[in-house]
């Protein structure tokens, strides 16, 4: 029986993803775990890149969407670049085998250590956002006597029409340079020598669903390119961004064919390469993170399923009140009730599902919270002492633990007891002594 997300389906009355049985893969690993299917990540990204038919692109993949090595080294084997936000992603870039000629690299604060290090590596283009950044890059590339590739990220002002917490093209934004001010920000590149202006871009928001935010913000950015190139601007390319959304409950998104074809519509055969940084439309509804119920809870008002999963695995609901969906890893006819699925941390807001009409899922059921493909793992901490989940990716049939579960050992790896408590460490020490 299949269920409403391409991938899962029911053998026999277990969920599987891609062919494999989640049931299985928890009996080995434990709960919770991430499953990914690498079947599903590749089929998405092919549908997305031809999409583009004959027009010249680039898509470069928001490494923090999902940053397990093995995805990106699945990704960057089928052609795809990589949007990276920090050293830390550039590197898990690089040691994932994308190559730096399709590395790009985003954010609002490089360092200008991040700054020397990606110039190292002979990056695409630094996508910069401020006249600041612009000089740090100058000067870093000036020390190299060689010149730095910059395209600018252009605050568009357009409403994404998404959770204000994730919308990055509005006037308010911290994002980007105000689209008023590209020319500033370009003869203020003009005037260093060692800045070679490449492109221009935006990047409106994120969990985007409708199509209209995307054709007004190209639009700007073909009125900017218009303009600047009459004045000798080279431009070579147009970075849309990323952003286009997923089905977490019943949104509509525009499909990949949508999304590519609108906006080559609007190019109307310009030349610039058109390069776009999707995250969740590539990875998001390819995985799901599996966990177990601990407890059933009735609270004097409310009804809490309480599982092993919690806001430390998946912050998304505590963080933008997201809505995750929920099915049985098991199918059985359930009743349904009103409850909440919270985790064991100690927070009010370790929710992974607010009240909600749901199945009347008992103590040891395992459940799968879909769509955990993107923005779960990479968000992932270790707060109230929780090791991380391992990351399983489902390829061909088979499954492969692509991150092991952490250990308590690893809690502590890092830290150090300085010598002034070492001296005095025990349980013999009294409070005050
Ligand atoms: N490019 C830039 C410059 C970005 O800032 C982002 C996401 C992307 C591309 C990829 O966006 P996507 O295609 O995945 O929507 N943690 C939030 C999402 C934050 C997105 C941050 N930037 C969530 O869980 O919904």
């Amino acid at each position: 029986m299949s269920t409403r997300f391409e991938g899962f389906q029911y053998r026999n009355h277990v969920l599987e993803l891609s062919g494999v049985n989640l049931e299985e893969i928890a009996a080995q690993v434990g709960t919770p775990f991430y499953a990914y299917s690498a079947d599903l990540i590749l089929k998405q990204f092919a549908d997305l890149d031809s999409s583009f038919g004959t027009q010249d692109h680039l898509i470069c993949y928001a490494v923090k969407a999902n940053s397990n090595l093995a995805i990106l080294k699945l990704l960057a084997q089928a052609g795809s670049g990589a949007e990276v936000v920090s050293g830390g992603e550039l590197f898990r870039a690089l040691a994932a085998g994308f190559s730096p000629d399709k590395i790009i690299f985003d954010g609002v604060g490089k360092s200008r250590e991040e700054i020397e290090y990606a110039f190292s590596k002979k990056i695409l283009f630094f996508n910069v956002e401020s006249e600041q950044e612009l000089v740090s890059i100058d000067c870093v590339a000036k020390q190299c006597k060689k010149v730095a590739p910059v395209a600018f990220r252009l605050n568009p002002d357009v409403n994404p029409k998404t959770h204000p917490y994730i919308a990055t093209g509005l006037r308010k934004s911290k994002f980007g340079i105000p689209h008023k001010k590209a020319g500033e920000i370009f003869k203020a590149a003009n005037r260093l020598k060692n800045i070679q202006i490449v492109g221009i871009g935006c990047h409106i928001g994120s969990q985007i669903v409708q199509i209209g935010p995307y054709i007004e913000s190209i639009k700007r950015m073909l009125q900017l390119y218009d303009k600047y190139k009459e004045k000798n601007f080279p431009i070579s390319y147009l970075n849309m961004g990323g952003g286009l959304g997923i089905t977490y409950k019943n949104e509509k998104p525009p499909s990949l064919q949508a999304w590519v074809q609108s906006l080559i519509k609007e190019m109307n055969g310009r030349p610039p390469k058109i390069l776009i940084e999707p995250g969740r439309a590539l990875v998001g509804n390819a995985g799901a993170l599996v966990t177990k119920v601990n407890f059933v809870k009735r609270g004097e008002s409310d009804n809490f399923i309480i599982t092993d999963a919690g806001m430390n695995d998946l912050i998304r609901p505590a963080l933008y009140e997201a809505y995750h969906s929920i099915l049985p890893i098991r199918y059985k006819r359930y009743k349904k009730i009103k409850a909440s699925v919270v985790g064991p941390v100690c927070e009010t807001s370790d929710v992974l599902a607010f009240p909600r009409r749901i199945q009347n899922f008992q103590q040891g059921d395992l459940l799968s919270i879909m769509s955990c493909g993107a923005y779960a793992a990479s968000m992932g901490s270790q707060y109230n002492s929780r090791p991380r989940p391992p990351e399983i990716l489902i390829a061909d049939g088979k499954w492969h633990i692509i991150r092991e579960r952490e250990t308590f050992d690893d809690l502590i790896q890092k830290e150090k007891i300085p010598d002034f408590l070492q001296k005095k460490m025990g349980p013999h020490i009294a409070v005050n002594s």
